[in-house]
């Protein structure tokens, strides 16, 4: 297999998936603006896993937001494969499981966890055998296979942040970004979305885990702290 890189990529990073260069963000505040992010820098390859630490506040989110294009920076450049992100930009290439989920809440679970998989390549081609038996797969692996049928605000939260998991990871996306998965699970459901994540990482993907869980910690490849608006490597996982 060859890079998918572009020209504009230098030999360093053909294999970076995700190379995020100088991100600057900055909030106005009533006391005057909060620089949250301060030339930031990240760079992820597929097949590992990153966990990013820091305290509340300290800009995760914010970070995730503009890894998505949800949000702008200020500055600086967020590259997938050597390709900015944009509107066309498809759920195969980026996929969030964001803090505050974003499930539409006018579909059901199981509808919810088909729509990356049936936008992608347009809806003419779409399998619905193979969208269903993928869906009932993600949804037995995170055991909410009840509740397919159910709309978002009919189960918990740490349900639906299962649900919005499995949408992310649905079309096997290049890059995954979550947001504090395991934040809102019983100690019973956390194993399952911890094997998920590491299977998409072993699988190839990118994956970008903000998190205070020192059990995701524990199966990243590479673990960075986010403090003072810049990541700095925080070492290996410690097993
Ligand atoms: N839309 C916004 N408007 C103003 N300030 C914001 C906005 N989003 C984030 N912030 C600021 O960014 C800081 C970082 O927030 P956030 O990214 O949610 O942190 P974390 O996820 O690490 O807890 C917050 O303290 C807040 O001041
Ligand atoms: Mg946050």
């Amino acid at each position: 297999m060859t890079s998918t890189s572009t020209g504009t990529e230098t030999g360093q990073y053909r294999a970076a998936a995700l190379r995020v260069t100088g991100l600057r963000r900055s909030f106005p505040h009533p006391g005057g603006d909060v620089d949250v992010l301060r030339g930031l820098e990240l760079s992820v390859r597929g097949g590992e896993l990153v966990t990013v630490s820091g305290r509340s506040g300290s800009g995760k989110s914010s970070l995730l937001a503009l890894l998505c294009g949800f949000d702008a920076p200020d500055s600086g450049t967020v590259l997938f494969d050597g390709e900015p992100i944009g509107a066309d930009t498809p759920w195969t290439t980026c996929a969030v499981l964001p803090q505050a989920l974003g499930l539409a809440g006018e579909l059901t679970i199981a509808e919810n966890v088909a729509l990356p998989l049936r936008l992608r390549g347009g809806a003419r081609s779409v399998d619905s055998t193979a969208v269903t038996a993928r869906v009932n797969a993600l949804l037995t692996e995170l055991r909410i296979d009840q509740l397919g049928d159910r709309y978002p605000l009919e189960v918990s939260f740490g349900q639906q942040q299962r649900a919005a998991l499995a949408r992310a990871v649905a079309a096997r996306p290049t890059v995954l970004l979550t947001d504090e998965p395991t934040a809102h699970l019983d100690a019973g459901t956390t194993p399952a979305v911890l094997a998920l994540l590491r299977r998409c990482a072993d699988e190839g993907a990118a994956v970008i885990v903000a998190t205070h869980d020192a059990q995701v910690h524990r199966i990243a490849d590479r673990r960075v702290a986010l403090k003072e608006g810049v990541l700095t490597e925080s070492g290996p996982a410690v097993n």
